[in-house]
């Protein structure tokens, strides 16, 4: 890129989250300034949180409808959903059984074609929901099919996520609420003694913006709707966060705004999804009490990690254990903030700040019994990240640029998304070590989502990789000038996969490139 942008090019383009101030919703459902809303705001932490429903058949139906969704008090959101609801439901299936996702595009024409993505899953590429290929159009149906193995042996335990994959209008769909969890089950968990049952609970986090009938705003997408003064408005300065209507304003658990929880004074597990379409979250207690990961995006880390703060960019997971036992009969909040050094994740205000906001409360009762427990271990890595090379075999680079029309735009090694391209061809069988670099010139992080395989991170800038991303992972944080190294093996399947930000407005505006696993003969 030769010439400088101006900052409403970029934000037209929907490239800005750079550094600035931010007060996220700071008073529950608050909306963009000069917006004004209609309802009375809700009051904080008074609904209670939903669970969503459980699908756990072999064969699943899903219908992308459109559904009046109560989110606000007043009129209710019309979303795009799945099964009528936000988030849709999580399906939960065992390891090794094969699953039948049979989607029914019943939304109407406007939407286009759909084709619906297991984030996270060891898909053919025929049912890995691509943009391009096995479109769904509209009135029509198509089913995906999961064997859920895994180079000769059931996929691991996950907490997986289903969303929109379509070329150019994943911002937008996901926005619009096709989005839902999918957990692989294997037991392991089981047999470690890991909470389980009522107290495994999935948090899916994601945030709107609100017109003042309810109605979803998407600046990013959208630039044309009525938000588009509030975009010019912005002029050249940094904009403030929460006046950048694609970053959402107010942040959602499962579907609803600052909800609450009833637990029990013992452990719980707690399953949280990034699902914004571009903001990272840094999760954290209000009373500063410490929590344990357990699992990754990947499932299981080979032992569990404490924390007291957890940064978790788009479409990352954790699994974390919280214990209340110590909290009987009072309340503690689980909030995002600034990050502190906790972690050895840098105190500095990275370049895309994650919200400040409340999430939720947890109503903490009388204690309980508990037999649950954290091992000192949990689950060992897969045979092949012992024999990975810390030599890269192949660089990706995320960056600014320009796409064919000249066109400011997203790309990766200098170029946009094009499905006909196969930017590399990775054996069949074969381990792979690939470096991916944030090059970008204006500071901003990127989260980088890889199909297929699961990932060890072997360094974060030369150095080794902090405790909770030394597991198998498939989206990975890439602040601003990082150097992120990472190993796998290609089993399975033959074909065509992506890798791509899971900043949905940079993966729309091209930051996204093919490969392709090929035959070793
Ligand atoms: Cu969750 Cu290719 O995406
Ligand atoms: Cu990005």
């Amino acid at each position: 890129m030769t010439t400088p942008m101006s900052r409403r090019a970029l934000l037209g383009r929907g490239l800005v989250a750079g550094a600035g101030a931010l007060a996220l919703a700071t008073t529950p459902g608050r909306r963009l300034a000069g917006m004004p809303t209609a309802r009375a705001a809700t009051q904080r932490f008074a609904a209670a949180l939903p669970i969503p429903e459980y699908l756990v058949d072999a064969d699943i139906t899903l219908r992308a409808v459109a559904a009046d969704v109560p989110i606000l008090d007043g009129p209710p959101t019309r979303m795009w959903t799945f099964n009528g609801t936000f988030p849709g439901p999580v399906i939960k299936r065992p390891a090794g059984q094969t699953t039948r996702v049979t989607v029914h595009h019943e939304l109407p024409n406007e939407a286009g074609s759909l084709t619906i993505h297991n984030h996270g899953n060891h898909s053919r590429p025929s049912e890995d929901g691509q943009p391009g290929i096995h479109a769904i159009q509209p009135g029509a149906s198509r089913t995906y099919t999961y064997e859920l193995m895994e180079d000769g042996a059931p996929e691991r335990g996950a907490f997986q996520w289903y969303h929109d994959h379509s070329h150019h209008r994943t911002g937008r769909n996901t926005w619009m609420g096709l989005v839902g969890g999918f957990i692989i089950d294997d037991g392991v968990d089981r047999s470690l003694g890991l909470p389980d049952g009522e107290f495994d609970i999935p948090l899916i986090v994601a945030e709107r913006s609100f017109d003042q009938d309810n109605q979803l705003v998407d600046g990013f997408t959208a630039p044309d709707r009525e938000n588009r003064t509030v975009l010019e408005s912005i002029g050249e300065g940094h904009p403030p966060f929460d006046e950048v209507p694609g970053l959402g304003q107010v942040v959602l658990v499962n579907g609803v705004p600052e909800p609450y929880l009833d637990v029990a004074a013992r452990r719980y597990r707690l399953r949280i999804l990034n699902a914004s379409n571009f903001r990272p979250y840094n999760f954290s207690f209000t009373n500063g009490m410490p929590f344990t990961q357990v699992a990754t995006e990947s499932g299981l880390l080979p032992a569990p990690v404490e924390h007291t703060e957890l940064l978790l960019g788009p479409a990352e997971r954790a699994e974390i254990i919280v214990d209340f036992s110590a909290l009987a009969h009072s309340t503690v909040e689980l909030e995002s903030r600034m990050q502190t050094s906790e972690s050895g994740v840098p105190s500095v205000v990275p370049a895309t700040p994650p919200a400040i906001a409340p999430i939720m409360r947890f109503h903490v009762g009388a204690v309980a019994q508990d037999p649950s427990v954290i091992p000192a271990q949990l689950r060992p890595l897969p045979d092949w990240a012992e024999s990975l090379s810390p030599v890269p075999d192949r660089v990706w680079a995320f960056g600014l640029g320009t796409d064919e029309a000249g066109r400011p735009a997203w790309t990766i090694n200098g170029r946009t998304f094009d499905h006909q391209r196969v930017d590399a061809r990775p054996v069949l069988g074969s381990s792979e070590t690939w470096m991916l670099a944030n090059t970008t010139s204006v500071g901003i992080s990127h989260y980088i989502h890889i199909h297929d395989i699961d990932w060890l991170m072997l360094s974060r800038n030369g150095q080794p990789p902090l405790a909770h991303e030394a597991g198998l992972k498939e989206t990975f944080r890439l602040d601003p000038g990082e150097v992120v190294v990472v190993g796998s093996k290609f089993t399975d399947h033959l074909g065509h996969y992506m890798l791509h930000c899971h900043m949905l407005e940079h993966e729309d505006h091209g930051m996204m490139a093919g490969f392709e696993v090929v035959s070793p003969d």
